[in-house]
């Protein structure tokens, strides 16, 4: 049984559901199968965060046709748009894939349960809303695999980033009382996709955040956009003046994409393959999700089901994100050989990167409780104070305003290893000094090895930089601080490969080797210390008076900080990436730097998949920049990107 920790589990069952939607009106571009034409100039695989991003920009001029093939459905539900808690689409299990990670031998064999969105939106549908993006170096890393003079950096992205999202800022009293800073410089204002902020911020918020003046080194930035790591508020992708989610579906479809004659989505439609003429990808082929073999309902396993084959005159944009883009290369024939063999699968390119290099976020279960905390209101008095709730209330129904409107927060640090670490030169050197290779799977192929060596050589660098984040704890205002800190610079890598013993009704095999290196866990032992610290040895929380809830003070050594995260992390944050990384071929690489699969003519990938290495964010702003850049590259090339 896959399980999502217990901490996520309490956080989900503490907090009440509630939120009305707003009527929405009838979209006209959604087509039954039965009227999907012949042929569009772009086919695009998945309606998703970058899918419906790049569909909106390529119809934008009213004549390039495009078709967007998408699992999900068009969605209405209020765990879509209700904002408060930022839970409520994740824990709807409709809207999201059934899929339980291969059992994880350095976590005690948990099964971890992979959430990614099944519906028209994807994973932006579904998310916590927390809008953030890595730092300059993060960007910078991506380019430098490729060359000094690469367009990937943060200069070539920051263009991408303002055109991405539609900045408001917060109310200027509430910036006031809770020191909320930004710097529009970084924004853009013309996005359909919001950037807001809550009416409301916990004055333990702003209380909880300056706490970190009292820890040495740690620097503060004015705004969560400037590239640079440190202590900052950062906003939500919401809607301010609805409060409600704003996604990819309604900043690129909703009453825009609706008006485009030269637009289709086809919903409840799984692609099963890419059609190949030799090396050109020339179509795509789907069937109706209602007729898969599992379904058995529907239909029995012996009947086949007619697919629907669709002419891509252009290209075919792949963009099913981080865990089913690889698996819909492999099935048509683009993968690593000896896997495709397993699945009787005729190999077309040889491809050993594809579904390789997996890598998200870990989550680190942890809590310390404040004995002594007067600042009030707090998170908890929603459930601890009658009076308070219901003012809380009141204002939400009448006016959309007051606690009710913050999502999961707004506020965290993200810091330099140096900055939370004694020993970043020490575990810098024994990253740079690892036989890399030893890391991964047994049989990996030698230039999936040289890019998994590329990239520790260039994260152990990034261990000693004041540059790079490598640790962040958000911050909740409250009393209770856990569940919130994260490891933004996996080093380890896992895979994601079709199942062969039934590669077109079964779900991929996702396996995140947690743990597989093991400097992970000294720098998340080192995380956790410095959390430790920034709460127990900390002159600003000192009057607080925290308890160590978990790990507890039995754990101290590196090695009872292993037995601790093989008990508590989570090796997602639901962030999968990497799967068809953009990397030089003799890396692993799957696309280039236009993001073409190499060795096929006609065929992108677009979306998490393609992060050579995670940014140190949460990743749905990025796959948003990431998508308008891929519009470009795919409308003018690169001589037509934007220039910061
Ligand atoms: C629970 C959760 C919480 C998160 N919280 C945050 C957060 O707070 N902040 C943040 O920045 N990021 C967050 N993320 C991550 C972020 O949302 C994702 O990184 C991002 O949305 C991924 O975009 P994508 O385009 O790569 O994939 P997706 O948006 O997932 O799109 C892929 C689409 O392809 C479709 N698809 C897949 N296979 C097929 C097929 N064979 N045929 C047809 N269609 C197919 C899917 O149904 C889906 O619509 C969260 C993600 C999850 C799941
Ligand atoms: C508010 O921010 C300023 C600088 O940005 C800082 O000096 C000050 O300590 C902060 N005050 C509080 C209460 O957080
Ligand atoms: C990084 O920051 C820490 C803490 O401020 C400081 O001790 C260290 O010298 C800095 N390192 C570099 C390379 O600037
Ligand atoms: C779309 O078309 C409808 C009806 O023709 C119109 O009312 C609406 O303003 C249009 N929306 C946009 C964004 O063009
Ligand atoms: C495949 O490509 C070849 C060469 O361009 C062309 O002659 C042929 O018609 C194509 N086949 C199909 C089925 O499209
Ligand atoms: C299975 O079939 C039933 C009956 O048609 C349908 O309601 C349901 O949505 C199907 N389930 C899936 C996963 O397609
Ligand atoms: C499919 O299987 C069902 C149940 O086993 C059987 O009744 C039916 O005749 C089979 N159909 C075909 C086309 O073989
Ligand atoms: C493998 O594919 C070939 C060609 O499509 C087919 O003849 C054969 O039966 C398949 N073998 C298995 C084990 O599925
Ligand atoms: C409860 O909340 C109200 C409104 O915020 C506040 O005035 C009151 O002091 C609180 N009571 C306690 C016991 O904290
Ligand atoms: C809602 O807003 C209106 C107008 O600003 C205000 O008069 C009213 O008091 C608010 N309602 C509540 C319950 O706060
Ligand atoms: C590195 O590890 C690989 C895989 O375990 C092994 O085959 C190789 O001999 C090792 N190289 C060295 C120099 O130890
Ligand atoms: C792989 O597919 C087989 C056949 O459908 C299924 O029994 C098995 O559970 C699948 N494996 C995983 C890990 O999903
Ligand atoms: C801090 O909390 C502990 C545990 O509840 C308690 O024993 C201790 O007296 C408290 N100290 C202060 C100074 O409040």
């Amino acid at each position: 049984m896959a399980r999502i920790s217990a901490v996520l589990a309490a956080v989900l069952a503490l907090n009440p559901c509630l939120g009305a939607a707003f009527p929405r009106r009838l979209l006209a571009s959604k087509i039954p199968t039965r009227d999907v034409q012949e042929a569009y100039d772009y086919v695009v695989i998945g309606g998703g965060t970058a899918g419906l991003t790049v569909a909106d920009r390529l119809t934008e001029d009213g004549k390039t046709t495009v078709l967007v093939v998408e699992y999900g459905e068009l969605s209405n539900s209020s765990s879509i748009t209700t904002v408060q808690g930022g839970f409520m689409g994740m824990s709807d299990t409709e809207l999201l894939y059934n899929i339980n990670s291969v059992p994880q031998t350095n976590l005690r064999n948990r099964s971890i349960a992979v959430l990614a969105g099944k519906v028209v939106g994807g994973s932006s549908a579904v998310n916590a809303m927390m809008t953030v993006r890595g730092t300059a170096e993060d960007y910078d890393r991506w380019g430098d695999f490729f060359g000094s003079d690469s367009h990937w950096s943060w200069r070539g992205l920051l263009p991408y980033f303002k055109r991405a999202l539609n900045f408001v800022p917060p109310d200027e009293d509430v910036a006031k009382s809770a020191n909320i800073t930004y710097d529009t410089r970084f924004w853009g204002n013309t996005s359909g996709v919001y950037a807001g902020w809550p009416s409301f911020q916990y004055p333990g918020t702003t209380a909880q955040l300056d706490a970190f003046r009292g820890m040495p080194g740690v620097p503060f930035v004015n705004d969560s956009g400037s590239g640079e790591p440190g202590v900052y508020w950062f906003p939500t992708f919401m809607d301010p003046k609805l409060v409600e989610r704003s996604y990819a579906r309604t900043g690129h479809y909703d009453n825009k994409a609706a008006n485009r004659t030269n637009y289709h989505l086809v919903t409840g439609s799984k692609v099963t393959r890419i059609i190949l003429n030799g090396t050109v990808a020339t179509g795509v082929s789907f069937v109706p999700v209602t007729s898969l073999s599992t379904n058995q309902t529907v239909l029995p396993t012996n009947q086949t089901v007619l697919p629907t084959t669709v002419k891509a005159r252009k290209e075919v944009i792949l963009a099913a994100g981080g865990i089913h883009s690889p698996q819909v290369l492999q099935l048509s024939g683009i993968g690593p050989r000896k896997l495709l063999d397993s699945a009787n699968i005729t190999t077309v390119v040889d491809l050993p990167g594809v579904g390789a290099n997996f890598q998200d976020h870990g989550m680190i279960f942890a809590a310390w409780q404040y004995q002594n905390y007067s600042i009030h209101p707090s998170p908890d008095d929603l459930f601890l104070n009658d009076t308070f709730a219901a003012w809380a209330s009141a204002v939400w129904s009448a006016n959309r305003t007051g606690p009710n409107s913050i999502a999961i927060g707004n506020a965290a640090a993200w810091l330099p290893f140096p900055v939370i670490s004694p020993r970043a030169a020490n575990l810098s050197a024994a990253l740079a000094a690892q036989n890399h290779t030893a890391y991964l799977p047994p049989d990996t192929d030698p230039t999936v090895a040289a890019g998994y060596r590329a990239q520790m050589l260039a994260l152990a660098a990034a261990l000693t930089s004041n540059r790079t984040a490598f640790y962040s704890l958000a911050i909740s205002g409250g009393a209770v601080s856990g569940g919130s800190l994260v490891a933004l610079h996996p080093l380890s890598r896992g895979t994601v490969a079709l199942n062969a013993t039934d590669p077109r009704g079964s779900e991929p095999l996702v396996d995140y080797r947690a743990l597989a290196n093991p400097l992970d866990a000294a720098v998340m032992a080192d995380m956790l210390r410095f959390t430790r610290a920034y709460h127990l040895a900390n002159p600003r929380t000192a009057a607080w008076n925290a308890t160590e809830l978990a790990p507890g003070n039995a754990t101290e050594t590196d090695e009872q900080f292993v037995e601790y995260l093989a008990e508590a992390l989570s090796p997602s944050e639901f962030h999968p990436s990497g799967t068809c990384a953009m990397l030089p071929r003799e890396l692993g690489g799957v696309v280039d730097e236009e993001l073409r699969v190499y060795g096929v003519t006609g065929l992108r990938v677009v979306d998490a998949s393609v992060f050579p290495t995670l940014p140190g964010a949460n990743t749905c702003q990025t796959v948003y920049a990431v998508a308008e850049k891929a519009a470009d590259l795919i409308r003018y090339g690169p001589a037509g990107l934007l220039k910061d």
